[in-house]
């Protein structure tokens, strides 16, 4: 008998075959679609440093939201640019934010459509960062740093202002110690059982973030949000960080960025049952775009290997501004 010559290969001799023995299939189930909703009337303006994504009013998204929900994608998660901002981001949870409305609009519309919010400060600062400023006593650290506690009961207001609003699920994004637990406590307290929180658990400061910061216009004034969000360098306090949510309440976890934390998300995978989300990036979004852009890559096959790659990791869910490309393509 002769050697065989094929054998992997018998798997993969055509696209029936390959179907059939795929391990790893995306699923427009698994995505959300992230939306930026900034106050104005009328609005759908293209943003300059993410190609194909728009700033919405609330009296436009939830015409968006139809389109969305139409293409069988069942969340959007959202992004609010308040008309003023302070020091303590006020308008963060004001009854009229921008979030706060266009949550209503797109509840009216499409009540299936899962709403997830974003729950954090930094859009609403006018200091850019993602919670209240204190100074500092210590010589180690800048003279300005945010003051996690403080921080987390605004946090809470801001969750419980988009429940009240109607949304679906809560979003916290912004590191701070003990904060889903503040945010469970508040949910509880006006009967809220019923709102999840989806937790940025093992978000890092990565420099992934550049394109979104410019669309959210949140990019901190002063320093970096390296006290608050993770070392790109630890792993094994990223399965710190995402036990602690979990314990405090957190229905779901999330690891940001995705495509150079696919072993975050991996491990996370295997230690932990609950859903778990990635969040592919801005700059992971517009590294392909302007990519294929520029002709180097087909935009098409790059998007799709990239989020099966996210999910062959092990993530359930995937945020990602692919999300209406992908259900098209
Ligand atoms: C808010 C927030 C950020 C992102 C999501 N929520 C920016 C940041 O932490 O600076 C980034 C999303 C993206 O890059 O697509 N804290």
């Amino acid at each position: 008998m002769s050697f065989p010559k094929i054998r992997m290969r018998r798997l993969r001799r055509s696209e029936s075959m390959r179907r059939l023995v795929r391990e790893t299939s995306l699923n427009v189930d698994d995505l959300v679609y992230p939306l930026f909703v900034r106050e104005g009337k009328g609005l759908k303006k293209p943003i300059k440093s993410m190609a194909g994504c728009f700033h919405f009013s609330p009296d436009t998204i939830a015409a968006e939201a139809a389109e969305v929900a139409e293409l069988g994608i069942p969340a959007v998660l959202l992004f609010g640019l308040p008309g003023k901002k302070d020091d303590a981001g006020s308008q963060a949870w004001a009854e009229d934010g921008v979030v706060q409305r266009a949550i209503g609009e797109i509840k009216k519309a499409v009540p299936q459509l899962l709403v997830i919010t974003d729950i954090c400060l930094c859009e609403y600062t006018s200091h850019g960062h993602c919670g209240v400023i204190k100074k500092s006593t210590s010589a180690q650290e800048h003279k300005s740093i945010v003051d996690n506690d403080a921080t987390c009961e605004l946090l809470a207001k801001v969750a419980l202002s988009h429940a009240q609003a109607g949304a679906d699920i809560v979003a916290p994004s912004d590191m701070m110690d003990g904060r889903v637990r503040y945010i469970r406590e508040a949910l509880e307290e006006n009967g809220f059982h019923d709102v999840a929180i989806m937790s940025y658990a093992a978000k890092y400061a990565s420099a992934f973030y550049g394109p979104f910061r410019d669309a959210a216009e949140s990019a901190p004034s002063f320093g970096d949000r390296k006290t608050y969000q993770m070392d790109p360098a630890n792993a094994r306090q990223a399965m710190a960080e995402i036990a602690l949510d979990i314990e405090e309440g957190a229905d779901i976890v999330m690891v940001k960025p995705a495509l150079a934390y696919l072993d975050i998300i991996y491990r996370a995978r295997q230690r932990f049952d609950c859903p778990i989300a990635a969040y592919n990036v801005s700059g992971e979004y517009m590294m392909i775009k302007s990519s294929a852009e520029a002709g180097l890559l087909d935009e098409k096959t790059v998007m799709l290997e990239t989020l099966t790659a996210i999910k062959r990791a092990g993530a359930d869910i995937i945020i990602t501004y692919f999300a209406k490309e992908f259900v098209k393509s």
